[in-house]
């Protein structure tokens, strides 16, 4: 695996592997062929033996694959097996959702702060994360072991504080806000755009509304 470049598609697919392996685990499964896991995942089975070759395969002819091992592997590589330490910046609605959900936590995601400029939140408590003026910033992510930073501010502050987290050794930002950011090559963004996925769900379902409408309109025309 090492040194060999994956691509960025077979990586987007890994987190639904994982989150499928992970129930199968729940549900008891000790293991699994391509071809169910494949009918489960609606992916073709050549698909998930090609997306799973690229990290050594893990199947056995004629076993499938060990579910445990499986989803411990995967587990590995999306590098949720260890500890990630993790600042919010931006305490609005978005921010406190994103600290309200305990989930990132089992995956390794610890969220150790949360970051803002408005006075009046300074100073409360979200699900036992105090919310701190970002003077703090520097020393707060130096004091904590903390890689990652979530921004959840507006678009117009992004670029100024994703500098200071850049400089205060940040290597991970996870991006809401609609900008994209400048960093230097040894920092990984990931931008997340609702309003983008929303904007996709729009033309899937607009173009299954005009392709209807053509076939009545044809169907019309032919009677
Ligand atoms: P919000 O207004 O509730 O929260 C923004 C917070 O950022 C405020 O508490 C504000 O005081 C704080 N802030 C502003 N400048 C700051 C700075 N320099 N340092 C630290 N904190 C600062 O807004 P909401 O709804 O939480 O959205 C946050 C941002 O995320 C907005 O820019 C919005 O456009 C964007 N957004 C992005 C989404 C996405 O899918 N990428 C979805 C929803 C919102």
């Amino acid at each position: 695996m090492e040194g060999r470049e994956i691509s960025k598609a077979v990586i987007g697919r890994l987190p639904r592997y994982y989150r499928y392996l992970g129930e199968l685990l729940e549900l008891g499964v000790e293991r699994i062929s391509s071809n169910e896991l494949s009918m489960r995942m609606k992916v073709t089975a050549s698909q998930i033996r090609q997306d799973l070759n690229n990290f050594g395969g893990f199947g056995q002819q004629g076993y499938g694959y060990n579910v445990k091992y499986l989803y411990t592997e995967i587990g590995k590589i999306l590098g949720v097996d260890r500890q990630h330490n993790l600042i919010i910046i931006g305490a609005g609605n978005l921010g406190q959702a994103i600290a309200n959900y305990a989930n990132f936590e089992k995956r390794g995601f610890m969220i150790k702060g949360m970051f803002d400029i408005n006075p009046r939140l300074i100073g409360l408590v979200v699900r036992g994360i105090e919310i701190c003026g970002v003077d703090d910033l520097e020393q707060f992510i130096a004091d904590n072991d903390v890689q990652m930073a979530a921004l959840t501010i507006p678009k117009t502050k992004a670029s100024e504080i994703a500098d200071r987290l850049v400089h205060a050794g940040i290597k991970a930002i996870w991006n809401f806000a609609h900008v994209d950011l400048n960093v230097p090559e040894d920092v990984v963004v990931e931008n997340v755009h609702l309003s983008e996925s929303l904007m996709r769900l729009s033309y899937r379902v607009c173009s299954m509304q005009d392709q209807k409408k053509e076939q009545e309109d044809e169907g019309e025309e032919l009677s």
